[in-house]
């Protein structure tokens, strides 16, 4: 009996520690590189909209300004930038894209998953945005800044946040612009999910 019940023990404990192996392994596999907003120090937002998911676009933007940045400072600093031309200059009510990433490979939280942005007129309540920051119009991001995207879209799908059949485009393909930057529009092309098609108008010519 003794025996039985020692045996039975440890056969939990070893149930749980196995347990406990496999989801540390598995958290760290689904682990994203993020920075909170607490982190990099943003301002709060004015207002705060959401939309419904499964969200269906993913839509890739550069920052063209601020440039490319490389280590946490550096990239948080551009975060408070690019916060403090959208909401002093423009008026929106928060940074306008929904996540951006940084040169030392990191994601840095936006407005979020699943909050109306201010990054592409006509798809902010059905879209992420990615903006990565840098100028790529000649130049490519790094495959950290990519891999980091990638991990992005990847946990957004995986969590139902981001719809499986997901559609991703460029900023150019919404509104007349140079954005996401000839080079990465050239790369974001052979992505998963990259979909060939035009939905240019210019947001002047609408009522918003
Ligand atoms: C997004 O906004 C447009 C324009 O206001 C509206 O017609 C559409 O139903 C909205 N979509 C979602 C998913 O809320
Ligand atoms: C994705 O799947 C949804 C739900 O099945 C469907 O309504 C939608 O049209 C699909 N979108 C694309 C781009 O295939």
């Amino acid at each position: 009996m003794l025996m039985v019940m020692t045996s039975s023990g440890m056969r939990s404990i070893f149930i749980v520690v196995s347990m406990t192996l496999i989801t540390l392994k598995e958290s760290m596999a689904c682990s994203l590189p993020y920075v909170g907003r607490e982190i990099w120090d943003a301002k709060p937002a004015k207002d705060v909209q959401t939309f419904p998911g499964p969200i269906p676009f993913v839509i890739i933007h550069h920052s063209y300004i601020p440039a490319a940045c490389n280590t946490g400072k550096e990239c948080s600093k551009a975060m408070q930038v690019m916060q403090e031309m959208h909401q002093q200059e423009r008026g929106w009510n928060d940074i306008g894209y929904s996540f951006a990433v940084g040169g030392d490979g990191r994601v840095y939280e936006g407005r979020g998953f699943n909050v109306i942005g201010a990054h592409a007129p006509r798809y902010n309540n059905k879209s992420v945005g990615i903006c990565m920051i840098g100028d790529w119009r000649f130049d490519l991001p790094s495959e950290k800044m990519i891999d980091a995207v990638q991990s992005l879209i990847e946990y957004g799908v995986r969590n139902n946040i981001i719809a499986s059949n997901y559609t991703l485009i460029g900023h150019r393909q919404t509104r007349p612009t140079e954005c996401p930057g000839d080079r990465l529009f050239e790369e974001i092309k052979t992505w998963p999910h990259f979909v060939d098609m035009w939905d240019v108008v210019d947001p002047n010519t609408i009522a918003t």
